[in-house]
């Protein structure tokens, strides 16, 4: 430990794990942006609330940075450490702390795996039902974080919905208790949702009781093909009126070429230039017989070109792998990411201004849609060819999302759904909120991390 600022870490807090191999510090300073070289200067493995508090304590004495770190599945930059932080990592706190099967709440640690929450509310009869293909390896801490969305969102909400209390230590080093499990409360400022999507620049998360609900009736998934964009609209619209809707799921031909040689099975033959995977709940003959009816409509109305219906849950888990596979298939191309949202209402509008602009900027260049289109929440993946530098490649997106910023602008919606800002989106913060608004949210920060320790450089400029 030859920096003396770890060396007086150490002698503080002196069970704290911490890391200093090349290896560990590659591992842990990076997400799955892959675009920063990074550089921290130690790896932190806290094992208690305690020990995080120590921590605090400490970087702001010694005026080091923390990153806060969870499962690193982040595609905007939160958790990257590339000068010279101490990267906290939270992946030892990661059990369970209790059930409450009055209040329906389980209280966790933040390590804990989001499919590990899953199993548990399950084992208790109930469901956590915020839900992604990240779901094996993102931590809850990090959904926190970034107030995660993901396939379910339509049914149930953002995580912001599902979190009854928060634990946190702030950046002054204080822990709060926020919220407690109350579900009313009106006794001022809610700081449990002030810390939710706020990307570790306000606190870190020690512990968080979630709410659970009953598991859905049975359900059933249909992969449906499409002729055209408008498609999209009128069958979403046309199923949401007939059906209870568990999920609706657009992606793109482009997205299905790469998905499929990544190992997804084809279900539907023929091309067609778009497809949703749709989940609705099938509990009785009647919603089944409702779900029929909605496909043949689509049909009639010229909507849908084609469909499937899962008939096992083999055959689901098939349907929903073409869809959720495809941040998997596309992550050797060195995607530029961008995570947009508009109102439902206002999709259409949007949709037809942002296909003009991309094929007039990306002319050659794969671009890949997919996402949450019942949520207005799209995915824009541009594929860096070969020919192009990483530095010309990043440089032509950022052009091109600032523009892509403007169109947001112009239609009222957000540069970042449910990714979060991070480093790759804040030169477009200005897009979504106001100058007033970021003025607020700045003080608010100096507020509870008065030194700046806490992920500085994230989701401001
Ligand atoms: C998804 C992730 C990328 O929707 O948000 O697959
Ligand atoms: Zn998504």
């Amino acid at each position: 430990m030859t920096d003396p600022r770890l060396a007086d870490l150490a002698r503080r807090l002196p069970d704290l794990r911490l890391l200093t191999d090349a290896g560990d510090l590659e591992h842990y300073g990076r997400d799955w942006t892959r675009r920063w070289t990074p550089a921290p200067l130690a790896i932190a493995l806290p094992a208690s609330v305690e020990e995080v508090q120590g921590i605090v304590h400490w970087a702001n004495e010694q005026k080091v940075a923390i990153v806060p770190s969870g499962g690193r599945t982040g595609l905007s930059g939160g958790a990257v450490a590339a000068h010279g932080e101490l990267v906290l990592s939270l992946e030892r706190m990661n059990r369970v702390v209790g059930f409450d099967a009055v209040d329906r709440t389980l209280t966790v640690q933040p390590g804990i795996v989001l499919e590990t929450v899953h199993e548990a509310a399950r084992g208790h009869g109930l469901i956590y039902p915020v839900d992604f293909a990240a779901r094996g390896s993102c931590s809850i801490g990090g959904t926190i974080a970034t107030n995660a969305g993901g396939i379910r969102v339509i049914r149930y909400g953002n995580t912001r919905e599902w979190i009854a209390g928060l634990k946190v230590v702030a950046g002054n080093g204080e822990l709060l208790d926020l919220n407690r499990g109350l579900i009313k409360n009106s006794s001022g400022y809610d700081l449990r949702q002030l810390m939710i999507g706020s990307e570790g620049t306000l606190g870190i998360v020690v512990e968080a009781t979630l709410r659970l609900t009953d598991p859905p009736p049975a359900s059933q998934v249909m992969l449906l093909a499409l002729p055209n964009m408008d498609a999209l609209m009128r069958v979403f619209a046309l199923f949401r009126a007939r059906l209870s809707l568990q999920a609706f799921e657009f992606f793109t031909d482009v997205a299905l070429k790469h998905v499929l040689a990544h190992g997804a099975q084809r279900a539907i033959e023929g091309d067609h230039p778009y497809y949703v995977v749709t989940e609705f709940e099938a509990a009785d003959e009647r919603a089944q017989e409702a779900a029929l009816a909605a496909f043949e409509q689509g049909v009639e109305q010229g909507a849908i070109s084609d469909g499937v219906i899962a008939q096992s849950d083999a055959q689901a888990a098939a349907l929903w792998r073409l869809r959720e596979g495809i941040t998997e298939s596309l992550a050797p191309h060195k995607p530029y990411k961008n995570d947009v949202s508009v109102r439902i209402g206002a999709l259409p509008a949007f949709l037809h201004d942002m296909q003009s602009l991309l094929g007039r900027e990306y002319p050659h260049i794969d671009v890949v849609w997919f996402g949450h289109i019942g949520d207005g929440n799209l995915h824009i993946n541009v594929l860096k060819p070969e020919s192009l530098s990483d530095a010309d490649f990043i440089a032509q997106c950022e052009h091109v999302t600032k523009l892509l910023a403007d169109t947001l602008q112009r239609h009222g919606g957000s540069i970042s759904a449910e990714h979060g800002i991070g480093l790759v989106k804040r030169a477009y913060l200005e897009s979504t909120r106001s100058a007033a608004e970021i003025a607020l949210m700045r003080g608010v920060r100096q507020v509870f991390d008065p030194n700046g320790i806490l992920n500085p450089g994230k989701l401001f400029v």
